[in-house]
């Protein structure tokens, strides 16, 4: 009989190894063509380390220390573009740390092997899937999810509202963000563009520790895959009411002043400059309006911001926010790009080869219901 219980505890201690400390994740985040930032959350907090396939531990540290965190975080750098990076999130629980000098640790857990590829300008095509307002519908974010081809696919990209408005806390956050993904984060990186949704709320700066951004914000910011450079804002809060929603705490104009200000030399950088395409993405598509007032940020993005992208040579705008599919030809609101808006029930694909942009969306069900390629 003692054997048995021997043995099953064996059993109970293995699966817990086996389990691996792992709560959710890993993603990969902030990827460019020389670095990569691998996340993931544990059951508790401990000490983390990402391995790599040649026996490198990276630790995670602050200041010369390793950390005791639930939320991991470890950039690797120096990395060469278009590099396949093979690596396994490990670490070891912290069971109590009251006594600074004699910590007592608990499991240590290795985690499954994972590839990530990093961006490469010179990689010949860029495809992309994005997501938009979810608002926490996991069966149908995770039936979008499902269709994705990690194969022919370079990035995922949210374009906000994956959840709603809130006091966030981690665990909540990252099982409505990244766990119906499955596995797709850990070998695709998963970019983020705020919504006004994940600007809500106490907490707000979660999502920068989740989606991390150096250069030069969180939730501003350039990158390139290939032939396409991209820019990213974060254009807050749509409707006249926000200061009620925001108990009078935002200052979302002085905030967009700042990126008007940032773009003109972010547009200007050679990587951007020189790209033969252009896509600008964010939630809030900068679009014109007749109702004058309730869309009110909308028409001001149209009117600061648009001639700015249509100088800087924008081929193509990627919105969401408004729960309906738009598609808003060359011309027809000061723009010298089409602005296509994602809505709330589909995942919107991208790809750029042989000097053609295609735009597909697709239902959970997996048909395909909007097709259009045009050469930029
Ligand atoms: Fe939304």
């Amino acid at each position: 009989m003692k054997k048995i219980a021997f043995i099953l505890l064996g059993l109970a201690l293995c699966l817990e190894s086996l389990a691996g400390g792992v709560k959710s994740g890993p993603w990969v985040s902030e990827a460019r063509d020389n670095r990569v930032t691998i996340l993931w959350t544990s059951e508790v907090p401990g000490m983390a380390y990402v391995e790599l396939s040649d026996g490198t531990k990276l630790w995670e540290t602050f200041a010369g220390r390793r950390v005791f965190h639930r939320l991991h975080s470890v950039r690797i750098d120096g990395l060469k573009p278009g590099e396949v990076v093979r690596y396994r999130v490990c670490g070891q629980d912290i069971e109590d740390d009251s006594n600074a000098r004699n910590p007592k640790f608990g499991v240590v857990y290795e985690g499954e092997w994972h590839s990530v590829r990093t961006f490469d300008p010179k990689a010949a095509e860029c495809r992309f899937s994005v997501f938009n307002d979810i608002h926490m519908r996991v069966p149908q974010y995770e039936a979008l999810a499902a269709q994705v081809d990690s194969a022919s696919t370079d990035f995922l990209f949210l374009n906000g509202d994956i959840v709603s408005a809130g006091n966030y806390d981690l665990d909540t956050y990252t099982r409505f963000t990244l766990d119906p993904l499955g596995t797709l984060p850990a070998g695709l990186p998963v970019l983020f563009g705020r919504g006004n949704h994940e600007g809500r709320g106490n907490n707000v700066e979660l999502m920068a520790d989740v989606f991390p951004n150096e250069d030069p914000a969180p939730f501003y910011y350039t990158f390139r895959q290939g032939p396409v450079a991209f820019i990213v804002f974060d254009a807050g809060e749509t409707g006249t009411n926000r200061s009620i929603l925001y108990s009078g705490k935002d200052v979302y104009e002085d905030y967009l002043n700042e990126q008007i200000e940032w773009a003109k030399q972010a547009m200007q950088e050679k990587s951007f400059r020189k790209a033969p395409v252009k896509v600008c993405i964010l939630h809030v598509p900068m679009i014109d309006h007749e109702d004058k007032t309730d869309f009110l940020l909308q028409r001001w993005l149209n009117v600061h911001m648009v001639p700015m992208l249509n100088k800087a040579g924008i081929d193509l705008m990627i919105g969401a926010d408004l729960h309906e599919f738009m598609f808003c030809e060359t011309g027809t609101m000061n723009n010298a790009f089409p602005i296509i808006v994602n809505d709330e029930a589909h995942r919107l694909d991208f790809n750029y080869s042989n000097g053609y942009i295609t735009v597909r969306t697709y239902h959970p069900k997996g048909t395909l219901e909007f097709d259009y390629t045009f050469k930029p």
